[in-house]
């Protein structure tokens, strides 16, 4: 089972004024690897990957499967559905010169936190 997460973040505001989403505790994420956050308009996958949290969103903007059932392969998440690559640090997906929207993460005393406004936006065509 994929961890799930829509517990308020504290009173911190992210560059956009979205309040920061907790996602789960680091120890969590470590050990699922992946944690999903509920978010609107569209949920959030947080992957743990070289050491810190990377998240995107979690539906694909290719025909909406969802990451959090994909897998990792390096530094790419590998979409299940048709198996497009995104960088978890950027969203590119080099082979379709497309973006997967990514977000800011931070730690805190342990846990995982999320801005829920995304770096760059979709590029869906
Ligand atoms: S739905 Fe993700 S690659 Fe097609």
């Amino acid at each position: 089972m994929i961890g799930r997460s829509n517990q308020a973040g504290d009173d911190d505001m992210g560059a956009a004024g979205a309040a920061w989403i907790a996602a789960g505790s680091e120890a969590e994420l470590r050990r699922r690897q992946r944690l999903v956050v509920e978010a609107d308009p569209d949920d959030i996958v947080v992957w743990w990957h070289d050491g810190r949290p990377r998240a995107l969103r979690n539906v694909c903007i290719h025909e909406s499967r969802l990451l959090s059932e994909g897998s990792l392969l390096g530094s790419r998440v590998v979409c299940p559905g048709h198996q497009w690559a995104f960088d978890l640090e950027t969203g590119y997906c080099k082979e379709r010169d497309r973006h997967q929207p990514t977000f800011a993460t931070r730690l805190e005393d342990g846990q995982v936190f999320v801005n829920p406004t995304p770096d760059q936006p979709a590029d869906r065509s």
